[in-house]
């Protein structure tokens, strides 16, 4: 991937950090930096902050940082080539010709996507043939029609261990690694490949843009495991993806209904409701909230009605409420999940569902009525213990007209006088508050120390001296390029610690002797998001102008100190036999090096 540094510059210069970010997050001036609520975490102190001299920014809640790229690379889930091309159309830029840059991973995406389109048809047709039969036999045993099956494309893989691939490679021309990345097939111990989905009808996943990104397959008997689904591909991440809602963004409803499973999702639509999503075998996670968030703020929780579907719900309602989503919670009586009760009510079952969804509560209620169950609220006792916990409930409501109702309700149901409730919900609010802001504080706190050195994903822990030394000279090199030259040639880059730190003091050398940009924001390109997010904390502790040349002098030779130090230490830390061996390498590489 090289996109010319001058394209890079022109992009960055026509979308200022400071009004693309405030499209997403609402910015106010402190100091010379704008601060804000972090769009990618909850919090309710501003901890994100943008730095307009450094063209970057950083949360110091959730160490989430980088420059302009990373920041819509983050909002809106793209890869670098794709957050560019965003920037560059709100710019109004023509990306450069393609032969200007060489971008393999687009192209093996491309690849992916062709490669699963040709497998979905090849599925869809394999149902509809004789060798598909059991395939449609057990579709139509779940009572979906055959225009159903249609509109979500289902399919049938064979009992074979690799007729996909034949067919994929040999017809259309695919490459065995391409089937590979796309998680289609994996290579068997004969070097040969082995189709992944054998003898299970199939569920295409089809993204926002039409592309059939995976698969999920389910088994037709008993055997585990019951569905297997395509693994994370570099066309397809479970947790940003929803199962149908490509048709669900078209739907009419204002609402979105969220289930556990594909087949409760097609069971809803063929009852008529085109607003059904399911989350793809794993719980639901905050990108997913994110993502439905574009589409609706109402959303109806429909999960199974077992142990394991209700503590799902749970976590969902957290999750789902960070976005500020409307939640209302469906429980679908008797233990069944959707599917299941749609077809126990055969003709009907479209008629009962739409009562359940219009006798929904909204997720508080979903949560007292569960609490109330847990107790006895017919005793004094279960009534107090009831009151409490649900007082918590209530008090983690935001919005104080809602908190007012449900404490309305709660005193009504037993006949309590309001102000002693409210008191307690207002001692549990200040006492969250106060709880709150302490952890953010943590928070902050721990992502200062962060070292910055070593993995991107580098443990929290203290920085040694040294480190800090080396996070300053970086900085101060990024603001002064003019300091290159004279610090490269005290001090060399082995005698940085390894991993990020060294790796940017070594691209820094080299694009100054290139005469190329050594600013975070010429650098920030060759470094991960992950790594971009490292560099900017780092950046922000030492904030640029501020420190001289001398105190940069001073560092350097601190690092030089303190990794001689480390050298000394390392050796007399080594046992005899060590040494010797060591003393011995060194003599035979004497002796070969002598003269014959
Ligand atoms: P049916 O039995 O076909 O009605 O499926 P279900 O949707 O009722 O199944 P269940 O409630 O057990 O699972 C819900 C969802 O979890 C499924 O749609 C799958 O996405 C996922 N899931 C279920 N079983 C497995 C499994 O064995 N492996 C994986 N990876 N995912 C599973
Ligand atoms: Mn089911």
């Amino acid at each position: 991937m090289a996109l010319s540094e001058d394209f890079l510059q022109e992009l960055r210069s026509r979308n200022d950090i400071t009004s693309v970010i405030s499209g997403y997050v609402q910015l106010r001036r402190r100091g010379r930096n704008e601060v804000g609520l972090c769009p990618f975490h909850g919090e309710k102190t501003p901890s994100f902050t943008v730095y307009p001299d450094t063209e970057s920014f950083y949360c110091f809640g959730c160490g989430i940082g980088g420059d302009v790229i990373n920041f819509i690379r983050h909002a809106e889930n793209l890869d670098y080539i794709d957050a560019v091309r965003l920037l560059a159309q709100r710019a109004g830029m023509d990306m450069p010709q393609d032969d200007s840059f060489d971008d393999s991973m687009r192209t093996l995406r491309m690849r992916i996507y062709e490669a699963n389109r040709e497998a979905a048809r090849f599925f869809y047709s394999k149902l509809n043939s004789p060798e598909g039969k059991r395939g449609l036999d057990y579709l139509h045993n779940r009572c979906l029609s055959d225009r159903t099956i249609r509109t979500f494309g289902l399919g049938f893989a064979p009992d074979s261990w690799s007729s996909l691939s034949d067919y994929l490679i040999k017809e259309k021309g695919f490459k065995p690694s391409e089937l590979i990345e796309a998680n289609l097939a994996f290579k068997n111990k004969k070097g040969g490949l082995t189709d992944r989905f054998r003898n299970r009808v199939m569920f295409p996943i089809i993204d926002l843009r039409g592309n059939v990104v995976a698969f999920g397959g389910r088994i037709m008997t008993d055997e585990k495991p019951k569905y297997l689904n395509t693994s994370d591909t570099p066309a397809f991440k479970k947790s940003y993806n929803l199962f149908a809602l490509n048709k669900a963004k078209n739907s009419k409803s204002d609402k979105i209904i969220l289930c556990e499973g594909y087949m409760d999702v097609i069971a809803i639509h063929q009852a008529g409701f085109d607003f059904a999503v399911a989350t793809l075998g794993t719980a639901l996670t905050p990108e997913q909230a994110r993502i439905i968030k574009k589409y609706t703020n109402n959303v109806i929780i429909c999960y199974d009605a077992d142990e394991a579907g209700q503590k799902a719900t749970a976590r969902a309602i957290e999750i789902l409420r960070k976005e500020n989503l409307n939640i209302q919670v469906l429980t679908v009586p008797d233990g069944k999940d959707p599917d299941e009760f749609i077809r126990k009510h055969g003709e009907n079952g479209h008629i009962r569902f739409k009562m359940l969804i219009e006798g929904t509560g909204t997720d508080i209620e979903y949560r007292l009525k569960k609490l109330k169950d847990s107790f006895e609220t017919d005793t004094a006792d279960g009534q107090v213990q009831y009151m409490n916990e649900a007082a918590k409930v209530i008090a983690a409501i935001e919005n104080p007209v809602e908190r007012n109702i449900y404490a309305g309700r709660v005193c009504e149901e037993f006949s309590v006088t309001k102000t002693e409730f409210e008191r307690l919900i207002d001692s549990i609010i200040k006492k969250n508050s106060r709880r709150d802001k302490r952890r953010e504080f943590d928070k902050i706190k721990n992502n200062l120390a962060v070292p910055t050195s070593n993995s991107a994903a580098a443990a929290r822990g203290r920085k040694t001296r040294a480190q800090k030394a080396e996070e300053f000279v970086i900085t101060y090199l990024m603001n002064n390029p003019d300091a290159v030259k004279a610090v490269s040639k005290k001090l060399e880059p082995t005698k940085v610690s390894e991993g990020l730190n060294r790796r940017l003091y070594e691209t820094i050398i080299s694009r100054y002797e290139n005469g190329r940009d050594v600013s975070y924001t010429g650098i920030s390109p060759e470094f991960t998001m992950e790594e971009n997010s490292l560099i900017v904390a780092m950046i922000s502790v030492y904030s640029p102008g501020l420190y001289t040349y001398d105190a940069c002098m001073e560092c350097v030779q601190t690092i030089l100190n303190d990794s001689a130090l480390l050298s000394a230490k390392e050796l007399s830390a080594k046992s005899d036999e060590d040494v010797q061996a060591y003393l011995e390498a060194k003599k035979n590489k004497l002796k070969n090096k002598k003269p014959q």
